[in-house]
């Protein structure tokens, strides 16, 4: 069995003007299920690994007590609050060495991010339970690989190693190589490759065996956070697990990840989980003449959005900001914000 753990202190940013400081993109409604992301993650990782006290989330503190009235099931004490984000290698620091002193190091854990669409439950299922044998049974940090189908530059790519059996059925595979958010031109050449995966974010493995990896890889991480637990945030480094770890570890191993799998990381990827492949995103009042492939979302009834002959756009409205941002740049939106005053 496997602890799940959700990571869930990530700001969303590509969301804005929906998601803002206070109410980020994992706690938003945006699927029309009436649940936020955080809370399919949730019943999908406790149905999972039954019963709520399984379940583990790192959040900021600033973000802790949304998470809270969001899972009101939650047991506090397996809600790990940072003081400040220092992306996700400290979170997943500090949430395993809390979870050995709870389980012990031969706890099998898995980290799961707050944002991803999955398809279909039962493969993700058996995925994770061939994952969790594998972990169990070695020195293993599992990975869970997406067939890629563009250059993506926001993705982690995994370069497949050597066989190494089977798991339920599932071939497994040493990683070659992790190479986190290449430039375009490296992504073009790892497609045109083939044998590259996506990383999926999701990591499995026992506590010990990380915790040994972490005082090999990134000392300047663990070493504090075991003295002085969350206590030393102030001294560490921004980084995330990718740059961190998954770069450097020999002790990496890539499952083939089958069911279904979205990042839903920028309003294109919205669109695509809400439409299928149809060119119009449409929620809200929207009178168009001749406009192509729009996505426009605003959930005021009493507004109206017009637009005359424009192509590939997104136009966001919520309560006294609209955004307007053509297709391709909607990954430019972090940015934009770092100009906002004080990021609203
Ligand atoms: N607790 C905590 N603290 N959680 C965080 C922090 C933090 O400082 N920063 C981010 N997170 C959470 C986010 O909320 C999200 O659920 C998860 O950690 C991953 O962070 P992202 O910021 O969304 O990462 P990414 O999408 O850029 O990249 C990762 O995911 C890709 C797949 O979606 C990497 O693992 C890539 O290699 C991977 O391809
Ligand atoms: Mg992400």
């Amino acid at each position: 069995t496997v602890v799940p753990v959700i990571l869930a202190g990530g700001k969303g940013e590509r969301f804005w003007p929906l998601s803002r400081k206070h109410r980020p993109k994992q706690f938003l409604k945006l699927s029309g299920t009436g649940s936020s992301l955080l809370q399919t993650t949730a019943d999908r990782l406790v149905q999972l690994a039954p019963g709520w006290d399984k379940l583990w989330i790192c959040t900021s503190s600033q973000l802790a007590t949304g998470v809270q009235e969001q899972l009101p099931e939650l047991p506090p004490e397996n809600l790990l609050a940072e003081p400040e984000g220092r992306d996700t290698a400290p979170a997943v620091a500090w949430t395993t060495l809390e979870i050995a002193k709870r389980y012990g190091e031969d706890a099998v854990i898995g980290f799961f991010p707050a944002d991803h669409w999955i398809g279909d439950y039962p493969a993700f299922e058996k995925t994770i339970q061939a994952a969790v044998e594998l972990a169990a049974t070695k020195d293993a940090i599992v990975t869970l690989g997406i067939k890629p189908t563009y250059p993506s530059t926001g993705y982690g790519y995994i370069e497949q190693g050597e066989a190494k059996g089977s798991y339920l059925d599932l071939p497994v595979y040493r990683v070659q190589r992790f190479t986190e958010k290449p430039d375009l031109t490296t992504a073009e050449r790892f497609i045109a490759q083939g044998n590259f995966s996506w990383n999926s974010g999701m990591f499995i493995f026992r506590a010990g065996v990380v915790l040994r990896e972490l005082a090999t890889h990134a000392p300047e991480i663990l070493t504090p956070l075991q003295s002085q637990g969350k206590a030393a945030y102030g001294q560490l480094g921004k980084i995330s697990i990718d740059y961190a770890l998954m770069e450097k570890t020999q002790l990496a191993y890539i499952l083939p990840a089958d069911f279904g799998w979205d990042d839903l990381g920028d309003w294109n990827a919205m669109a695509r989980l809400l439409q299928g492949e149809q060119p119009n995103l449409e929620l809200g009042n929207h009178v168009s003449l001749d406009t192509q492939g729009a996505i426009v979302y605003d959930q005021d009834p009493e507004d109206l959005v017009v637009t005359i002959g424009l192509e590939d756009i997104v136009i966001v409205r919520d309560g006294n900001a609209t955004l307007i941002v053509k297709k391709e740049r909607t990954q430019d939106i972090k940015k934009v914000l770092g100009l906002l005053k004080d990021n609203p």
